[in-house]
């Protein structure tokens, strides 16, 4: 029942992805912004966006990449294909999306100037080879921004989760709700440690975050967008609509007067020693 991270991958962002483009990455602009004016992009850069998901970040660098240019890399087709489009709508010549797996770049060493990586390490198998890989193409003195979701990110869809297991936990078994989605969410000094052993100088940190005053039916909307309800699996299929139903009670009775969609995200500023 509990399936690799890397089979999550491949079941959500195939289906997700137009309304997750529409829903959350859109809505990620601002952090995008703040993590690439925390860069201080001169402008001629050879800039990596590392699981680029639909291009909103990776087009946005491009913009700010006058003589230089942005290369996207994703493992989902579905994601690139609308990447690619938002590309073409923007007519851009300064901005290239490649298929590729950021287990194992095809990029030899130091190729890029910068290295920025949004919302990918929740999804990887390995969080540690990821970030070695994104060392590896940076060059000596080049920058890296990341940007993932914290703790306590959308805790109350958490808290849900875990009283939606606990009523069928005959289904479910012992499985905690951070398994069942799926994705991982850090801590600062985690993040900061990962990066530090993967080789990078002393890095700025920030938090940053939003509160959505938001319905339990938006609520909901705004998760499937990132999980295809992929936590409904263990279920037999005739008992999804009442374990939907459960789920929006929950998240009324827990939001209370007024339910919060929480966002609380992680972003890392670092560089690699010059050579
Ligand atoms: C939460 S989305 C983030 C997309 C985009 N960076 C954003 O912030 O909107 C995660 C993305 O990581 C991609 N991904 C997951 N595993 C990957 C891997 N091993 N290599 C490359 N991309 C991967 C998914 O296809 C998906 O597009």
């Amino acid at each position: 029942m509990i399936r690799s991270v890397a089979e999550y991958v491949k079941e959500i962002y195939p289906v997700t992805a137009f309304e997750y483009d529409q829903v959350i990455a859109s809505g990620r602009i601002g952090q995008f912004l703040t993590l690439m004016h925390e860069l201080e992009l001169k402008g001629d850069e050879r800039v990596l966006d590392v699981g680029c998901g639909t291009g909103i970040s990776t087009v946005k660098l491009a913009q700010l990449l006058p003589w230089g240019e942005a290369i996207g890399v994703d493992i989902t087709d579905k994601m690139l294909e609308i990447a690619r489009q938002r590309a073409k709508a923007h007519k851009l010549k300064n901005v290239t999306f490649l298929k590729e797996d950021a287990m194992s770049l095809s990029f030899p060493d130091e190729t890029f100037d910068v290295v920025f990586s949004s919302y990918l390490l929740p999804w990887v198998p390995n969080v540690d080879q990821a970030i070695a890989e994104m060392y590896r193409v940076l060059k000596g003195g080049g920058k890296i921004g990341i940007i993932t979701s914290a703790t306590g990110s959308y805790s109350v869809f958490y808290k849900a989760l875990a009283a939606l297991i606990e009523r069928y936990r005959e289904y479910y078994g012992q499985v905690s709700p951070e398994v069942l989605i799926g994705a991982k969410r850090f801590r600062a000094s985690e993040l900061q440690e990962k990066c530090a052993r993967a080789g990078f100088l002393p890095m700025k940190v920030l938090y940053v975050g939003y509160e959505e005053p938001i319905t339990p039916e938006l609520y909901l909307k705004k998760m499937n967008s990132v999980t295809a309800e992929l936590y409904l699996k263990p279920l037999p299929r005739p008992m999804w609509p009442e374990a939907r139903a459960y789920l929006l009670e929950k998240l009324a009775e827990l939001g209370g007067e007024e339910l919060l969609a929480h966002e609380r995200s992680l972003m890392l500023i670092g560089s690699k020693r010059s050579s």
